[in-house]
């Protein structure tokens, strides 16, 4: 079936403001309490990644994340005052850090949209995780803006990027992205990180490049093999990711998805892989080397990964918290109702209150949808309270 006749699914209530009551406990423990340091959840998984998405808009509409017909003209975007400030995330942001999280994630809608950008990272740059180190501090974006945006985010401390690429062909690209955008100027945005030093990871982890395409079986799977091509021996790392039943409105099919396995099949015929050791636990993509003619892996040819949250949930060991555009907190990318954070904050919380109404959060957490989704099978009935990620981000 084509984009254009995909079958949508349209939320009739806005999910986004029906918060979820803060934990009675964390508050009253808050007053007694400042439980900073590491926290495990009901399944004993740390909290490491905190995402952070700074706004709702984006000037692309890729069709699995704000299709054209639900995020139109007439789409009730967030007004600016209900968006945390720079200092607001900040301050959420050190709490979020002095309970074990070490990497943040700047996400939208398209995080280069939010006015000076830039100014956030500086701040989110300063900060320390709980044993002195700096933060892994990233940022996903589709690219539009990179090359005008490359060197300032560098500047302010920004150490890696992932740019959102699902082809290299032209009409592909401009299709996907719904708007008639270019791919040659992504392809220049991508090319502005390198020179501004989110090159290959050098020592000391700094600046790295990535390159996520989500694939979609119909649309642009014929795209996978010119990609893998494009970015092998570039230094930059390129990961193939399932098309996900994430929010409520792409239509989401599952024979639509195309199994990792099958992107490494075939890749794997016309350039042999080795698969590689997960570099950190909780990791979301499985990592493949590409191959020498020994079989052992060819680091100068470097890596792709695969994220199989369809068809193998890695939920296990999920360390990843979402911080919605107005504050909400999110235990999970399918959640339906996060934590009003912005409200706690703006009720004049202490550090204290907010790391203990953290730390109970965290404890009571037990998300674990994909896992479940793979043990039931997927739910195609009723997916029409999921939030969207372009509101809590990727
Ligand atoms: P690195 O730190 O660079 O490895 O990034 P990452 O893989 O942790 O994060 P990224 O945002 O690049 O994730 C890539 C894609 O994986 C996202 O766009 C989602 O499609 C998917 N993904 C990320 N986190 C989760 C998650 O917690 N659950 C599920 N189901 N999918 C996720
Ligand atoms: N499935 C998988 N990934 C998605 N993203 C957005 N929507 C989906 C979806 N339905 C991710 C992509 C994109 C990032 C911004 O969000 O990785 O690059
Ligand atoms: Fe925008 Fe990224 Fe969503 Fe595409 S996937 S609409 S670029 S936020
Ligand atoms: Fe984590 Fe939820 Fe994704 Fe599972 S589905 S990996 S719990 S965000």
């Amino acid at each position: 079936m084509s984009e254009a006749n995909t079958p949508r699914i349209v939320p009739l209530v806005d999910q986004r403001h029906s918060p979820l009551a803060l934990p009675p406990a964390a508050l009253e423990a808050s007053r007694r309490m400042v439980p900073v340091g590491a926290v495990l959840d009901q399944l004993d998984r740390p909290l490491r990644d905190l995402r952070i998405s700074v706004t709702d808009r984006c000037n692309f509409r890729c069709n699995y994340c704000m299709p054209k017909e639900v995020f139109d003209k007439d789409y009730a975007y967030l007004p600016h005052a209900s968006l945390l400030s720079f200092e607001e995330i900040t301050r959420l942001a050190q709490t979020f850090v002095a309970h074990g999280v070490r990497k943040i994630r700047l996400t939208g809608g398209e995080p280069l949209l939010r006015k000076n950008v830039e100014a956030l990272v500086g701040q989110l740059a300063a900060l320390r995780t709980v044993d002195g180190q700096s933060l892994d501090l990233t940022l996903t974006t589709n690219g539009s803006l990179l090359a005008r945006k490359a060197k300032s985010l560098r500047a302010a401390g920004l150490q890696r990027i992932t740019v959102s690429l699902d082809g290299l062909d032209d009409a592909v690209f401009r299709s996907m992205n719904d708007v008639d955008f270019p791919v040659s100027d992504v392809l220049d945005g991508i090319e502005a990180a390198r020179r501004a030093g989110f090159g290959p990871t050098r020592e000391g982890g700094v600046g790295g490049l990535k390159i996520n395409m989500v694939v979609k079986r119909g649309t642009n799977e014929h795209e996978i093999l010119p990609m893998a091509r494009h970015f092998r021996g570039s230094g930059i790392v390129l990961r193939f990711i399932e098309y996900m039943d994430v929010g409520a409105t792409n239509g989401w099919r599952m024979d639509e998805v195309m199994p990792s396995a099958e992107v490494i099949e075939l890749i794997q015929a016309h350039l042999p892989l080795v698969q590689l050791d997960p570099s950190a636990p909780g990791e979301t993509a499985e990592r493949w080397g590409y191959a020498d003619a020994d079989g052992r892996h060819d680091a100068s040819a470097g890596e792709i990964g695969v994220i199989s949250s369809v068809t193998q949930a890695f939920c296990g060991d999920c360390n990843r918290a979402r911080l919605s555009t107005e504050g909400k907190l999110y235990l999970c990318l399918f959640a339906s109702n996060g934590y009003d954070l912005r409200a706690l904050l703006r009720s004049g919380a202490s550090d204290a209150d907010l790391a203990s109404t953290l730390g109970h959060i965290w404890q009571g957490r037990n998300d674990r949808y994909s896992d479940l989704r793979s043990a039931l099978g997927p739910d195609t009935s009723g997916a029409g309270r999921r939030v969207e990620m372009s509101y809590i981000g990727g």
